[in-house]
């Protein structure tokens, strides 16, 4: 959501438990021409073909490092620049990687948006396979330990989704961020804005069904293997209990916080937070491990003893950080 890393810090101190900086590329570019966001009202939904506008790594990493407090969770999304060719992707993760890794608490591989020619095509098992392996031979050199999550599509097939879920669980990778965009237009209600020619992926309350649909599917795959981070067409605190319910390990949003204005995070939080009271449970971990029928934290990727997996699914070398009742963005 913080394209240009300037303000990941405002975006913790509005109530966000965490925040994904990006997508950065190792070039600079400017990204797609403008217009390049359209609201589509009716819908509650936005149609974007950003194009990944951002600094490039080094100055991206350069800003992150100098205007960190501490106080905010920050994970960078990495993705490849346009002039790159997608089989050279991977030295391109790789510098980024290389850059952000050292001032990031957690890496998100990004190969599921719409709108960089040929980028989904990391989707696939052996590409990603090698994305995955590139980037952590890079950590190595560079001796940074953080985990690794793949963000995949809304439109990726059910099949392709098992194989990405069985591949992160041979390659022992920390979890998968679902769902980036769709670029299917059937899922919007006004025919007027299915007849638009808007180029760009499709984000908000029209993701909903797809990507609790393949939150689903991914838990019921992977057991309590994997952190997931579930995120598209969230709106609500209900959105959100759904999700969690559903086997989230934490939640994300984008759409409905432009929608919803500066306080959407903090009323979300609130709202949750009273729910869990009603609830008598005292955080989103016992709501999950209620309907899940116990805990799901042993095996929750870098999970430090006594934490829950929603405080430990973000943890960098062990360390674990409060995300408040549970929830992301709850202080
Ligand atoms: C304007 C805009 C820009 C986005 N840019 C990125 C991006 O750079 N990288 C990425 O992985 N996802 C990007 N996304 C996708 C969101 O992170 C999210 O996966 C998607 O919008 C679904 O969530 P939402 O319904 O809460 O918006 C963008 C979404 C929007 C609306």
């Amino acid at each position: 959501m913080d394209k240009h890393v300037k303000w990941f810090e405002e975006l913790g101190a509005l109530g966000f438990g965490f925040v994904e900086v990006g997508t950065v590329t190792a070039h600079p570019q400017k990204g797609s021409s403008k217009p390049r966001v359209w609201r589509l009202t009716r819908d509650r939904a936005l149609v974007n073909a950003m194009g990944f506008p951002n600094d490039g790594a080094e100055t991206s990493a350069e800003r992150l490092r100098k205007k960190r407090t501490g106080e905010t969770i920050v994970g960078t999304n990495i993705g490849k620049s346009l002039s790159t060719p997608v089989d050279a992707a991977l030295d391109d993760y790789r510098t980024t990687a290389r850059a952000m890794a050292p001032v990031s608490d957690f890496l998100v591989l990004n190969v599921s948006s719409p709108n960089t020619p040929d980028l989904q095509t990391l989707q696939a098992v052996e590409p990603l396979r090698a994305l995955v392996e590139g980037v952590r031979d890079e950590l190595a050199l560079i001796e940074v330990q953080l985990p690794i999550l793949v963000k995949i599509s809304a439109d990726l097939p059910d099949a392709d989704i098992d194989q990405v879920a069985e591949l992160c669980l041979s390659l022992e990778l920390d979890g998968i961020v679902a769902v980036n965009t769709t670029v299917d237009r059937a899922v919007l209600q006004s025919a007027a804005a299915r007849a638009a020619q808007n180029p760009g992926g499709i984000s908000g309350a029209p993701l909903k069904g797809r990507a609790v649909d393949i939150l689903r599917r991914l838990r019921t795959h992977v057991g309590d293997r994997l952190v997931l981070i579930s995120v598209g067409g969230i709106e609500t605190a209900d959105d959100a209990w759904d999700r969690f319910e559903a086997g989230a390990t934490l939640v994300q949003g984008h759409t409905g916080f432009v929608y919803g204005g500066p306080l959407w995070a903090r009323r979300l939080n609130k709202e949750l937070a009273r729910r869990l009271r009603e609830a008598g449970v005292s955080s989103v971990y016992e709501l999950v491990g209620l309907y899940e029928g116990g805990g799901r934290g042993s095996g929750m990727a870098n999970g430090a003893a006594g934490s829950s997996p929603q405080e430990s699914a973000l943890a960098r070398n062990g360390e674990t950080r409060p995300l408040g009742v549970g929830v992301p963005g709850a202080r």
